[in-house]
């Protein structure tokens, strides 16, 4: 099976994805920033039963100066999901962070991904990119206007991708909306929980406010056919 690096690994995402592929009996490499994170993702993968013969793991902290690679001679595929992910945090003070990681990480990432020859370089944006479009439903040509520091960079991001395609980088970009499941906190996950406990669940709002939804399972099988198509 074809083997597979995926970034963020240590993420909600990227855990999950780990996960999929592994059970899927493909050879991944999976990337994290710290040899706690990597460390908790291992326990995680244990209680999931899953082994880690076919996985190898990749600890490098993205915005250092230097990076050390892993070989890169087997990887066909680079799912990119690391990223700083935090709408709230998107300070000035935290303008170069977000810059150095969202948009140069994945610069230097998909350049190497370019000069190794990998198959495919699978990036994932983010719905966030279009800021509050004009009209729904959206559409791959409604306008991108990010109304935060985390979409516009995910979006510059995005331009890095496609600017290293006119070199010949093969890649999909994937703008995923609202993903949930297992291991993630978030609104879905805090419903459940008080409805579980019987307890009274606060809607901001007038409550008629809405939003797409994706269960994690399904995310990754269409990241499965995204690559199959590639492959
Ligand atoms: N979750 C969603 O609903 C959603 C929606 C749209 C788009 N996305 C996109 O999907 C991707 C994954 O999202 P997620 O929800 O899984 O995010 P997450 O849980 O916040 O995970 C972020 C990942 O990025 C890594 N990372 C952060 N800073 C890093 C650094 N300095 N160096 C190296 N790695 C670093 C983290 O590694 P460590 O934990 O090891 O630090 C972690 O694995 C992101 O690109 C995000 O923009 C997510």
């Amino acid at each position: 099976m074809p083997n597979i690096l995926i970034t963020g690994a240590t993420g909600f995402i990227g855990s999950h994805l780990v996960k999929f592929f592994a059970k899927n009996n493909y050879h991944i490499i999976a990337h994290g920033s710290s040899a706690d994170s990597i460390s908790n993702l291992k326990e995680n993968l244990k209680t999931y039963n899953i082994g880690l013969e076919n996985i190898k793991f990749w600890q490098q902290n993205f915005l250092d100066k230097e990076w050390d690679y892993p070989d890169f001679s087997d990887i066909e595929t680079i799912i990119h999901c690391a990223a700083i992910t935090k709408v709230r945090e998107g300070t000035l003070e935290n303008y170069n962070k977000y810059f150095n990681m969202n948009v140069l990480a994945t610069k230097s990432l998909a350049r190497k991904a370019l000069e190794e020859k990998v198959k495919h370089f699978i990036y994932l944006s983010t719905g966030q990119v279009f800021g509050i479009p004009a009209s729904f439903p959206i559409t791959e040509a409604t306008p991108k206007n990010p109304i935060n520091l985390y979409g516009m960079t995910k979006l510059m991001g995005e331009k890095v991708v496609v600017s290293l395609g006119y070199y010949g980088l093969n890649y999909t970009i994937i703008r995923p909306f609202s993903i949930y499941g297992e291991d993630h906190h978030n609104i879905i996950s805090i419903i459940v929980d008080k409805l579980s406990n019987n307890e009274t669940v606060t809607i901001f709002g007038d409550g008629t406010q809405t939003r797409a939804y994706l269960h994690v399972s399904y995310f990754c099988s269409a990241v499965r056919l995204i690559n199959n198509n590639i492959e």
